[in-house]
């Protein structure tokens, strides 16, 4: 999809498709819809009047050949309350905008961003939306694809800051819209495709077009430095595992003294079958998509290799398939961690602290002074959050409270959840150190419990998406399938 700004009036934007935003609480009296109603002869008005459009969130309404514009349609989508309006709700909207259009087969958008939203960041988001809401899902359908891309979005703003200012955002908009779809791609993809292998190879490929140097850790490394949490859980698969870390090219050299480094951590299961403890087979396909947080971190170094952040980063995504087989970790035996720890592995489905154990442990003997990681880590924090929320736990608070300031803006939200010593007795084990899963009560918060071990006295913050990496039912701005969550909270951490 092209992406272009102009500042002509929109009534002179030639388009297959011009999308208005409506406020709820507004209607036919806002200043900017009686603007839109003149120029339309009382079109606009009339459906509103009618009471065929609702302008309830993302509700459309499609006029075509629209007396007074050169748009070929004109659609009014429903904005909400105006109170409620922020960058989350602007990007969702340019997401609605593009994914109606889809459906309307037109190829080219102007969307009319609401008058207040003329800075950068308003350019930026509009452009993630629209390339969000741009995607599809159908990489495997060999016939009946929909092939409806919208191809120029034109974001028009008449007034507003320096061109150069959008331009910037729509730069910027371009880099982290792509980003994020490039992790819905790898969600989406079935575990056949996407081994850990592949996943490597992926990140091989992004690394060569953006400036990042991809180190991956082969079996035989792992084993000489002793990650044994990490290869138990590749055991019973024939597929091997792969420690993929990733360093920003322009970022590579000496820290400087008392330079922060963080360290993205996200864990890569390409498919959770929950090993020899079997997972029930009713949605157990879903697990493909159980290296989300690995392919988040993957997307949003992707991101941040173009957009030059000044803190330092790196990023490391453990990758592994949980099968059960002869060979496969059996619950009750006992190995020892990369950091030297010893864990009874109780349950084999508790695989992704495993991983990540080892994974947080080693990014420390890469210098990281910060660990952030994220995680389809538990049921537990779905049936605490839903899909709605995603949960925060950690020892660093500061992090903590950006990364859920930033909710607004990056419309991923975040619900912290505590993490006091107490909870820490149910994962002691009566014969190693450790072990890996409490009992049913606390499931979100005992797993970080488990993490914790790990990251010892470094910050660290722990993010479980395993209630939002997915989503069944498809948005009006959406499709269905993998979200991408965390990609956007990962990159705006970085934001200067
Ligand atoms: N990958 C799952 C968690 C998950 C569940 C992600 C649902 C997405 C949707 C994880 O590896 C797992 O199986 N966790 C177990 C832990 C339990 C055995 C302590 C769980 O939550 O049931
Ligand atoms: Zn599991
Ligand atoms: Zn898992």
């Amino acid at each position: 999809m092209n992406i272009e700004h102009t500042t002509r009036h929109y009534a002179d934007i030639t388009c297959d498709l011009l999308a208005f935003c409506v406020f709820e609480d507004e209607g036919p009296k806002g200043a900017a819809f009686r603007a839109l109603d003149r120029l339309t002869h009382r079109l606009a008005g009339a459906a509103l009047s009618s009471g065929e459009f609702k302008p309830e969130l993302h509700r459309t309404c499609l006029i075509h050949n629209p007396k007074g514009l050169k748009a070929r349609r004109l659609l009014l989508i429903g904005g909400g309350k105006r109170a409620a309006f922020s960058l989350a709700r602007l990007r969702e909207l340019a997401g609605t905008a593009v994914r109606r259009a889809r459906s309307a087969t037109s190829k080219s958008v102007a969307f009319v961003p609401p008058l207040e939203s003329n800075t950068a960041d308003c350019a930026r988001v509009c452009v993630e939306g629209a390339i969000y809401g741009n995607y599809e899902s159908d990489m495997y359908k060999t016939r009946d694809k929909e092939g409806k891309d919208v191809e120029l979005f034109l974001l028009a703003t008449r007034r507003g800051p320096a061109r150069r200012d959008i331009e910037k955002g729509i730069r910027r908009g371009t880099i982290i819209g792509n980003a994020v779809n490039f992790t819905r791609t790898l969600a989406n993809e079935p575990s056949n495709i996407l081994t850990p292998s592949q996943l490597a190879e992926r990140a091989v490929a992004i690394g060569n077009e953006v400036g990042l140097s991809v180190e991956i850790l082969e079996r035989e490394e792992m084993q000489k430095l002793g990650m044994n949490t990490l290869l138990a859980v590749s055991r019973g698969s024939d597929e091997p595992p792969k420690l993929i870390i990733l360093r920003i090219k322009r970022q590579m050299r000496a820290l400087k003294k008392g330079e922060p480094l963080y360290a993205l951590v996200g864990k890569g299961v390409t498919f959770d079958s929950g090993g020899i403890s079997i997972k029930p087979s009713e949605k157990m396909e879903d697990m493909k998509a159980d290296m989300a947080g690995g392919a988040a971190v993957l997307g949003a170094m992707a991101a941040l290799a173009q957009l030059r952040p000044r803190r330092r980063v790196i990023g490391l995504i453990p990758a592994v398939e949980n099968l059960p087989s002869g060979k496969a970790v059996r619950p009750g035996d006992v190995v020892k961690s990369y950091l030297g720890k010893t864990v009874e592995i109780i349950n084999t489905d508790a695989e992704g602290r495993l991983i990540l154990a080892d994974a947080l442990a080693y990014a420390k003997t890469l210098g990281a002074t910060r660990l952030v990681d994220m995680a389809t880590l538990t049921g537990a924090v779905v049936i605490a959050l839903g899909s709605i929320n995603a949960g925060v736990m950690g020892t660093d608070q500061e992090i903590i409270d950006r990364l859920r300031g930033n909710c607004e803006i990056t419309g991923e939200k975040l619900w912290q959840l505590p993490i006091d010593e107490e909870y820490r007795k149910a994962i002691s084990s009566d014969i190693a150190d450790i072990k890996n899963v409490g009992n049913r009560s606390g499931g979100a918060i005992t797993a970080a419990k488990f993490l914790q071990e790990f990251a010892e006295d470094t910050p660290w913050v722990h993010l479980d998406i395993a209630g939002v990496d997915l989503d069944h039912d498809g948005r009006p701005f959406a499709a269905k399938g993998a979200t991408g969550f965390g990609v956007r909270t990962l990159v705006q951490l970085f934001s200067n």
